[in-house]
């Protein structure tokens, strides 16, 4: 499974499973927690973006999960559209952004704005997507919001400043950290003027900022990029690279479920965790526990015998136990 591929089926596991939680973790158990951290989103982008704003730019959202920013802003603006690698927060976010006339949402590839015309939009802007993304995907939107930017458009988009930190190709979720010098190279390089530097206590992650209020970097488009079309990596393999962050995002979900008597929630989340890491005993085991938990005795037995079939090394581990008896 390539890079594209990977995103696509990672992000739509988790739109389906509960996209407010992935798309704001510490705001997803009402709709009305979930709004109010969009509207707070939204008002710190027109904060940093006011000394140059006007209500008559078109808007581009780069990884819009269900629209939880495009809702509060789209009285401020002529038109946005959202974009998202997943089917599944676009199908949902037509329901979160029904009514709104000037938005419209999209599923694009995951790695490029081809939808678009260049000089389409007067503001580009992307939250707590870019960070989950390859370091190649995101260099390659800069490209792409250069060419679809009209001369003089603006950038704004969050990311974690601060020691260097990455993550596997594959790894949807990880969060990658970047120096300020490598934001400042990458925007100089594709067309960008930085135009505010933040606090820098903000946006080196030293003050702990609730997820809602992250800061945005605004740049400017100040020359056409020369694109680079090296893009090698899109073709490389990266099926099973599942990290430790995903794991524990579902685990942690189930908890809360199991915390809040939510037992089927539970139940659910840790079969979804088990189809994406089958290889994983100590997955089986929790749904076994549930089952047994909840009384139903048939179904964990079913799902030990299916554990045989999955985990061949398991059986074999369980017929030498049975030889030391
Ligand atoms: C944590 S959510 C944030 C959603 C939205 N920006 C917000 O603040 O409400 C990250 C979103 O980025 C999307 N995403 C991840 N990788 C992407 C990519 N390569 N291209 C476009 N969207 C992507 C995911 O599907 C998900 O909807």
């Amino acid at each position: 499974m390539n890079i594209v591929n990977k995103m696509k089926t990672d992000w739509n596991r988790r739109a389906e499973h509960h996209a407010q939680y992935w798309i704001a973790t510490e705001n997803f158990h009402d709709d009305q927690k979930f709004s109010r951290s969009g509207e707070q989103s939204a008002r710190v982008l027109l904060t940093t973006i006011a000394p140059y704003y006007d209500p008559s730019w078109m808007v581009l959202d780069i990884g819009c999960g269900i629209g939880r920013m495009l809702k509060p802003l789209a009285p401020h603006f002529r038109s946005l559209v959202g974009i998202d690698v997943s089917g599944e927060m676009i199908r949902k976010s037509k329901k979160w952004l029904h009514g709104l006339g000037n938005v419209k949402t999209l599923e694009t590839s995951g790695v490029d704005l081809r939808p678009f015309p260049s000089d389409s939009f007067n503001l580009v802007y992307s939250y707590v997507a870019f960070q989950h993304m390859p370091r190649q995907v995101f260099e390659r939107y800069l490209e792409e919001t250069n060419r679809v930017l009209q001369p003089d458009g603006y950038l704004a988009f969050q990311i974690p400043i601060g020691l260097h930190r990455n993550a596997a190709l594959g790894d949807t979720i990880g969060i990658r950290n970047y120096s300020r010098e490598e934001i400042s190279e990458k925007l100089a390089r594709l067309g960008f003027q930085l135009v505010e530097e933040r606090d820098s206590k903000t946006i080196t992650g030293k003050k702990q900022i609730p997820i809602e209020k992250l800061p945005f970097i605004l740049a400017q488009k100040i020359t056409t990029a020369m694109p680079d079309h090296v893009t090698d990596w899109v073709n490389t393999d990266c099926e099973k690279e599942f990290s430790l962050l995903d794991t524990r995002m579902w685990l942690w979900f189930a908890e809360q479920c199991l915390h809040e008597g939510r037992q089927d929630e539970a139940l659910r989340t840790y079969k979804s965790l088990l189809e994406q890491d089958p290889r994983s005993l100590e997955n089986w085991s929790r749904i076994v526990e549930n089952l047994i938990e909840r009384g139903q005795t048939k179904e964990a037995q079913e799902t030990l015998e299916k554990l045989k079939g999955a985990l061949p090394t398991y059986t074999k581990l369980n017929a030498l136990l049975n030889t030391l008896k």
